[in-house]
C-alpha cells in the first residue's frame, strides 16, 4: 500500500462541514494528500487552516490552473454545485461533490456527460451508504435473510424552516426537507434496492417563515425555503419493490427516522441513514427482532486522536477516498456519477410528478457493488483494515 501514488486533493469550500472532512481527509485515508482547501472567502479557508494544520490556501482560480491537484472535494452549499464542478471537470479534475450535485436534472445530466467525456471521476455523497449501518443491512438482504423484499416504508421530518435560521444554505435551491434530508433515505434505498423505475407523488411548499432566533444576526425579516419542503409519494423499483416515502420539513425537529424493508422471509428495520452507524434489526416469523452486529467498519466512531466537536459527523470522506482508490485501480467508484444522478432523478422525479398530477418514469440507471467488510482496530496504535475495504 506504501508504493501507491497518494491522489492530491484540495478541498473547496470550507463552511461547517469542511470541519470533518479536512479533519478526515487529512488524517485517515493513506490514499489521501491533502494538498490545499480553498473557499471563495479567503477568511473561511484561513480560518480552517489554522485549526486543522493545513499549509496551503488556494483561490478557486489556482486549483483549477493548479497541475498537482488531481480531485477536488466540492464542499460548498448545493446552489454553487453546478459551477464549481463544471469549472473543475473542465479543468481536469476528479470532483467529489457534496449531495446533491446539482437541484437541475438537466444540469446534472450535462455534469455527468462531461465527466464522461473527458475520462474523469465525478463522486457524490451521500458517502453514508459506504458506512457499518448501511452495509450491514446490504449484506443481510444480499444473504437472503428476509427473502425477496416486496415493499418498504421511510420517513424523516424537521422544522427545516426553523433550521434555515442557523444553516443559511437551507434557504437557496436544494434546501428543502427532501433535497437536504431525504436525499439520504433515498440514497440508502438505493443502495439496497438498485434503480427506481416510476414514482408518483404529492408535494406541500414550506410556510413563509419569519426570523425568530434574536441570537443569530439576521439580514431578512423572513423567507421561505423553495420547491416542496413535504413530500409523500410512492416509487415502484425496478425489481418490483413498492415503496411509500414520506418526507416533511414542516413539522417539528424530532426526527422519526424510518425505514423498514418487507420481505417474503423476514422484515429488516434499518436506523439513520444519516450516520453511519444505524442499527439494523432483523424480524424473522418466530421471535423478537433481533440487533445484528455491525458487518463493516466506518461506523462513524472517531479514530483519531484528539476529540473534535465535530467527529459527530462521523467517517464523511469514506466516499472521496473510495474514488481515489479508484483512480488509482482504474476501476468505478461506488457513490458513482450515475448513482449520484439516479438518487437526483428521484427526487426531481416526485417533485415532477407532484407538479404534474402524472406518473414520472425514471431514465437513468447505476449499480453499486457493497464494500468487502474491514474494521478498524481497537489495539492501541494500529489502524486495523478498515482502508482495506474501500481498495476493490
Ligand atoms: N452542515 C451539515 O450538517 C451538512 C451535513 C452533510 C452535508 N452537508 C452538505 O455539505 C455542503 C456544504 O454544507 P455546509 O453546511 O458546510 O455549508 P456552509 O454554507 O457552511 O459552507 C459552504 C462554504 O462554501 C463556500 N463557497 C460558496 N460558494 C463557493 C464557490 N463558488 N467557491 C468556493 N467556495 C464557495 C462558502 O463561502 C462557505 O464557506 C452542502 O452541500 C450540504 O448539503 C452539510
Amino acid at each position: 500500500m506504501s508504493e501507491l501514488r497518494k491522489v492530491k486533493t484540495a478541498v473547496v469550500g470550507c463552511g461547517m462541514i469542511s470541519n470533518i472532512y479536512i479533519r478526515n481527509l487529512k488524517n485517515l485515508f493513506s490514499i489521501i494528500d491533502l494538498a490545499a482547501i480553498c473557499d471563495i472567502n479567503r477568511t473561511a479557508a484561513e480560518e480552517k487552516a489554522k485549526i486543522y494544520g493545513i499549509d496551503r490556501i488556494m483561490s478557486v482560480d489556482e486549483v483549477a490552473e493548479s497541475a498537482e491537484i488531481e480531485l477536488v472535494v466540492n464542499l460548498t452549499g448545493p446552489a454553487a454545485h453546478y459551477d464549481v464542478i463544471k469549472r473543475m471537470l473542465l479543468a481536469g479534475k476528479h470532483v467529489f461533490t457534496e449531495k446533491m450535485m446539482t437541484t437541475d436534472l438537466e444540469k446534472g445530466r450535462e455534469l455527468v456527460a462531461l465527466a464522461e467525456e473527458k475520462g474523469l471521476y465525478l463522486g457524490v455523497a451521500p458517502d453514508t451508504i459506504l458506512g457499518a449501518g448501511l452495509q450491514t443491512a446490504r449484506k443481510v438482504m444480499d444473504a437472503g435473510m428476509i427473502g425477496e423484499v416486496t415493499s418498504c416504508v421511510v420517513s424523516i421530518n424537521r422544522n427545516q424552516s426553523m433550521n434555515s435560521e442557523m444553516f443559511r444554505f437551507l434557504r437557496s435551491e436544494g434546501g428543502s426537507l427532501p433535497y437536504d434530508v431525504g436525499i439520504y433515505y433515498v440514497a440508502a434505498l438505493l443502495s439496497l434496492l438498485g434503480p427506481v423505475e416510476s414514482i408518483c407523488a404529492f408535494g406541500e411548499q414550506a410556510p413563509v417563515h419569519k426570523h425568530q432566533l434574536l441570537f443569530q444576526e439576521e439580514t431578512q425579516d423572513s423567507w421561505q425555503i423553495p420547491g416542496y419542503n413535504l413530500m409523500t409519494g410512492t416509487l415502484k423499483f425496478r425489481n418490483g419493490v413498492l415503496c411509500s416515502v414520506h418526507f416533511n420539513g414542516n413539522t417539528i425537529s424530532s426526527e422519526q427516522s424510518m425505514i423498514i424493508l418487507f420481505g417474503t422471509e423476514g422484515i429488516l428495520k434499518v436506523g439513520d441513514p444519516n450516520q453511519f452507524n444505524g442499527f439494523v434489526k432483523l424480524i424473522k416469523p418466530e421471535g423478537g427482532e433481533c440487533l445484528i452486529p455491525h458487518s463493516h467498519g466506518y461506523n462513524g466512531a472517531s479514530v483519531l486522536p484528539e476529540p473534535s466537536p465535530f467527529d459527530g459527523y462521523g467517517h464523511r470522506g469514506v466516499g472521496a477516498a473510495e474514488m481515489a482508490w479508484a483512480i488509482r485501480k482504474g476501476r468505478k467508484n461506488r457513490c458513482s456519477k450515475e448513482y449520484g444522478l439516479h438518487c437526483m432523478e428521484i427526487l426531481c422525479g416526485m417533485e415532477s410528478s407532484a407538479d404534474t398530477g402524472k406518473v414520472y418514469r425514471v431514465q437513468s440507471d447505476f449499480e453499486i457493488k457493497p464494500l468487502r467488510s474491514g474494521y478498524y482496530s481497537t489495539m492501541e496504535g494500529s489502524r486495523g483494515d478498515a482502508e482495506l475495504s474501500l481498495v476493490e
